[in-house]
C-alpha cells in the first residue's frame, strides 16, 4: 500500500514516486514515474531493485531470518517433511491432515515419466553432465502434455506443478543412472518422496533386499527443505522471466535449471568439493587462503548476496551433517578437510570483515558427499528441491495480470555511424 511519495529531481523536474510498504521488510520506491523524466534507473546485478510483489517467502539478511509462507525455516525443516512445504509455497498454508494426504496422493500418482522419455537419455554421452540432461528432459517435458499446456488455464497450471514436483526425481535419479550405465529404476510408491529418489539412485533391479537408512532419508528431505525457495535468487527471476513471456512452464523450469547451474548460484556445492580436491590436504590451507585473499580464487561454499550474518539454512545443514557423519562413522579426509577450512575461514579477519559465513552450499555438498552421491549429481539434486520455488513463483505470477519483463540498458557502444563497403574498410 502506498502511503507516502519520495521526491527525485532531474534537470529541475519534480518527480513523485510512491512509497510501498509490504507486509515485512524494506519498503520500495515505486519509480515507475522515471518513464516520463527521460532517464532508466541504473542497478547492476539487481542489487536494490525488486521487479516483483510476492507473497511466498521473506528474507531479512541482517537478520539470518527466512520465512516460506511466514513459516521460519527452522521449524520447517525440523517439523515437516518437504511436500509439506512444497503444499505450504504453492498454496500458501502447511496443509491439514487431509490435504496433506490428498496432495501426498496425487504427487505419488505422476512420478513416473513417459516411456518414450528413455530415449532422450539416450541421445545423451555417458559422460554428459547430469544438469545438462536435466536442462534437456525437463524442458522436453513440454512435449508429452501438449494438451494441458494453456497457461490461462488454473487447472493446467496445476497439474502441471503436480507434475513437476513428481516427476523431478525420478529424473534426476535417470540422469544419475545413465551416467553409471545402469538400468533405470521404476519409483517405489509405498516410498516417501526422499526414499523413493534415494531408492531409483541405489537401488539396482538385482537388489532384492534394497535397504532404506532413516538418519539418511531424513538428511535428504531436510537438504530439499532448506532448497525449496529463496525469493527472487537469478534462478527464480529467469523462471519468472521466461515465464513473463508466456513461455510454457516445462520450458521455463529449464531456463531455471540452467540458471541454476552456474557456480555463483546452485552450482557451488559442486565447486565446494572440486576446491577440496584442488586443496589437497589440510597442510595446503594457509596457501589456499592466500589465493582466496590475492583474490585469485573464491572460497567456494561462503559468502551470500543477501546473507551478511549467517544463513539460517546453513545452520540446520551443519546440525545435519554432523548427525549423518556421526551416523554413518565416517572418517574421510576431505570431510576432515571442509572442517579445517570452515574453522580458519570463521576465525579469519579477511572473511569475518567481508561477512563471509558458511552458505548452505557449503554444508550440503559435505553431506550429500557422506551419504555416496557423486559431486555431478549435487546441482541435480538443488534443482529437484528448487522446483516447488519456482513452480510456485510461476504459479504466482499467472495468478494476476503481469507484464512481459523486458528491462532497459545503459548503451556504451558506437555512435551512429554509416556503412562501409567491405572493400573501402581499413
Ligand atoms: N571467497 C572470497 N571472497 C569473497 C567470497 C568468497 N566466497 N565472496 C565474496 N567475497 C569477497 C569479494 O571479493 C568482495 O571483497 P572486496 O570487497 O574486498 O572486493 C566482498 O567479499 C563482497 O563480495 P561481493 O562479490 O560483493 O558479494 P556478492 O553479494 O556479489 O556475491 C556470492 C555473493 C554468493 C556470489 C559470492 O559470495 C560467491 O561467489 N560465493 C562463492 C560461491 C557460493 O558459495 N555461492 C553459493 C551461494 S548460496 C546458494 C544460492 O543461494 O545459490
Amino acid at each position: 500500500m502506498a502511503d507516502t511519495n519520495a521526491k527525485l529531481t532531474v534537470n529541475g523536474e519534480e518527480y513523485e514516486l510512491p512509497i510501498i510498504k509490504g507486509t515485512l521488510g524494506r519498503p520500495v520506491i515505486d519509480i515507475a514515474a522515471l518513464q516520463e523524466s527521460g532517464f532508466w534507473s541504473y542497478d547492476p546485478g539487481f542489487k536494490v531493485t525488486a521487479p516483483v510483489e510476492s507473497k511466498i517467502t521473506y528474507i531479512d539478511g541482517g537478520k539470518g531470518e527466512l520465512l516460506h509462507r511466514g513459516y521460519p525455516i527452522d521449524e520447517l525443516a525440523n517439523n515437516a517433511e518437504y511436500l509439506e512445504v512444497a503444499y505450504a509455497l504453492l498454496h500458501g498454508d502447511l496443509p491439514t491432515a487431509d490435504q496433506k494426504a490428498d496432495f501426498f496422493e496425487k504427487i505419488r500418482e505422476h512420478t513416473a515419466v513417459h516411456d518414450q522419455l528413455r530415449k532422450f537419455f539416450e541421445g545423451f554421452r555417458r559422460d554428459a553432465h547430469p544438469m545438462a540432461i536435466m536442462v534437456g528432459v525437463v524442458g522436453a517435458l513440454s512435449a508429452f502434455y501438449h494438451e494441458d499446456l494453456d497457461v490461462s488455464n488454473e487447472a493446467h497450471r496445476e497439474i502441471t506443478a503436480i507434475r513437476l514436483i513428481a516427476k523431478m526425481p525420478t529424473l534426476a535419479a535417470m540422469s544419475y543412472k545413465y551416467s553409471q550405465g545402469e538400468p533405470f529404476m521404476y519409483p517405489r510408491n509405498d516410498f516417501n518422496y526422499a526414499e523413493n529418489f534415494l531408492y531409483m539412485m541405489f537401488a539396482t533391479p538385482a537388489d532384492v533386499d534394497y535397504e532404506k537408512n532413516d538418519v539418511i532419508t531424513r538428511a535428504m528431505d531436510k537438504i530439499f527443505t532448506l532448497h525449496a525457495d529463496h525469493e527472487q535468487n537469478a534462478s527464480t527471476s529467469t523462471v519468472r522471466l521466461a515465464g513473463s513471456t508466456g513461455a510454457n512452464p516445462y520450458a521455463c523450469i529449464a531456463a531455471g535449471i540452467a540458471a541454476l547451474w552456474g557456480p555463483s548460484h546452485g552450482g557451488a556445492n559442486e565447486a565446494v568439493l572440486e576446491m577440496l580436491d584442488e586443496i589437497g590436504t589440510v597442510e595446503n590451507v594457509p596457501e589456499f587462503m592466500e589465493k582466496v585473499k590475492s583474490r585469485e580464487v573464491k572460497l567456494m561454499g561462503f559468502g551470500h548476496r543477501v546473507y551478511k550474518n549467517f544463513d539460517p539454512r546453513a545452520q540446520v545443514m551443519k546440525e545435519t551433517c554432523d548427525e549423518v557423519l556421526e551416523a554413518l562413522g565416517i572418517n574421510d579426509p576431505k570431510l576432515e578437510l571442509a572442517m579445517a577450512l570452515e574453522k580458519i575461514a570463521l576465525e579469519d579477519p579477511f572473511f569475518i570483515e567481508r561477512n563471509l559465513y558458511p552458505n548452505v552450499d557449503f554444508y550440503s555438498g559435505i553431506i550429500l558427499k557422506a551419504i555416496g552421491i557423486p559431486t555431478s549429481m549435487f546441482t541435480v539434486i538443488f534443482a529437484l528441491a528448487r522446483t516447488s520455488g519456482w513452480i510456485s513463483h510461476w504459479l504466482e505470477m499467472h495468478s494476476a495480470p503481469f507484464k512481459i519483463g523486458r528491462p532497459r540498458q545503459l548503451y556504451t557502444g558506437e555512435t551512429r555511424r554509416d556503412f562501409v563497403k567491405v572493400e573501402d574498410r581499413k
